[in-house]
């Protein structure tokens, strides 16, 4: 599976372009501010319909523009699907072969990316807000009873929230919140269920990663830390409910539930978040974008396209070479660099070369 074209009009920094890929690797090269991110962030948006730098629909138009335009073709074998998505009016229109739709799942049973960048590293920041939206992203994208139990959670929990802040008497609160409990805790478990099951099939994928790259024989791990974990999670997050309930209603909001979990990343059962060397840190945010590449592959059994936002920038040559070893050569990647210096000793055979300056790919060349 690859994306074999590309059209952009009028997002961020970029000139109108109809950019030609290679089905294996694509290298944009330029100085910095040129607009080498971009690109991989339109490819990014045209599959999940969102930026991976956090950034608002609105703020990706063109600066004088009013409207941004994609358009990819998506190869799967035989099979060409045409994905395209307008924004306009801060409304977003996204099509499959000039046919509306409605959900994104559609765009995902066509294909996945992944994405390598240096923000990865804030996957290991104190705040679990950023790893709870990896965890859910992730597993959303290819299931989608996940995410139907999801939305029906984060639903409950805002109108719970909403009856903990009303200024209406106890007695009457105390009944609603009755009902909305049991949806919360229903909902809750099966996110709780689903996460444990990932979870755990992807430390085995990480892991094993982590120790071929570096490579060590001291154990990484990705565990799951739950808010609940007792053989019982329905009488458990009820006890918890109850426990709490007070206090919510004092503080006007929600305290237990699975958007309070977390996920720890531990070297040698030292949790890195807290104690690890910046390079370890690295290394933690890499082997969980592998992790996400290959669980992506067993589920899907297609490999995600891969994005590679400097990424080779910040290994050492030993490292690149170990992580180029560890791609497979049906993975379709695209790499920004600004220093084409370790092109040379990686010995890929063959590429599409496109030059980035001031939004525009200047020089576009197959390179043998
Ligand atoms: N909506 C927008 N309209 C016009 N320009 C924008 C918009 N959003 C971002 N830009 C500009 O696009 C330029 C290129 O950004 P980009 O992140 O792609 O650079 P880059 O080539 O990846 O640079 P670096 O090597 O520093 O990572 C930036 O100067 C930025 O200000
Ligand atoms: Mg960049």
């Amino acid at each position: 599976m690859f994306i074999e074209n590309l059209k952009i009009r009028s997002f961020c920094n970029l000139k109108d372009l109809n950019l030609k890929f290679n089905p294996n690797l694509n290298v944009f090269s330029g100085n910095n501010a040129q607009g080498k991110t971009n690109i991989i962030e339109a490819i990014y948006y045209l599959n999940k319909s969102k930026s991976f730098r956090k950034k608002k629909d609105q703020d990706l138009i063109q600066w004088n523009k009013n409207i941004f335009f994609l358009k990819g073709d998506i190869v799967n074998n035989n099979d060409i699907h045409q994905i395209s998505i307008l924004f306009q009016d801060f409304k977003k229109e996204i099509k499959i072969n000039n046919k509306k739709i409605t959900k994104q799942n559609q765009v995902f049973n066509l294909f996945h990316c992944v994405i390598f960048s240096p923000k990865d590293l804030h996957i290991l920041d104190k705040d679990p807000t950023i790893r709870r939206y990896f965890i859910n992203l992730l597993i959303s994208q290819i299931n989608e009873k996940y995410l139907y139990h999801l939305k029906k959670y984060h639903k409950t929990l805002l109108s719970r929230n909403k009856i903990l802040i009303d200024k209406r008497s106890f007695f009457k609160k105390d009944k609603i919140l009755e009902s909305l409990d049991n949806i919360l805790v229903k909902e809750g478990v099966e996110v709780i269920k689903i996460r444990n099951e990932v979870i755990n099939e992807l430390n085995k994928i990480v892991s094993g990663f982590y120790k071929e790259i570096l490579p060590t024989k001291d154990l990484f791990e990705v565990k799951y830390k739950p808010f609940i974990f007792s053989d019982n999670l329905e009488k458990e997050f009820y006890d918890k409910l109850y426990k709490y309930k007070e206090y919510e209603l004092r503080r006007g909001f929600t305290l237990v539930g699975p958007h309070k979990d977390d996920l720890i990343f531990s070297f040698k059962g030292v949790n890195i978040g807290n104690f690890g060397s910046r390079g370890q840190k690295k290394m933690a945010a890499i082997a969980i974008r592998f992790g996400e590449l290959y669980y992506i592959y067993k589920k899907t059994e297609k490999f995600p396209i891969l994005l590679l936002d400097d990424m080779f920038s910040e290994l050492d040559q030993e490292k690149k070479r170990n992580f180029t070893r560890l791609l497979n050569n049906q993975i379709q990647m695209f790499i920004t660099t600004t220093n084409l210096e370790f092109l040379r000793n990686m010995g890929f055979a063959n590429y599409s070369f496109f030059s980035v300056k001031d939004g525009d790919v200047l020089k576009n060349e197959e390179k043998r």
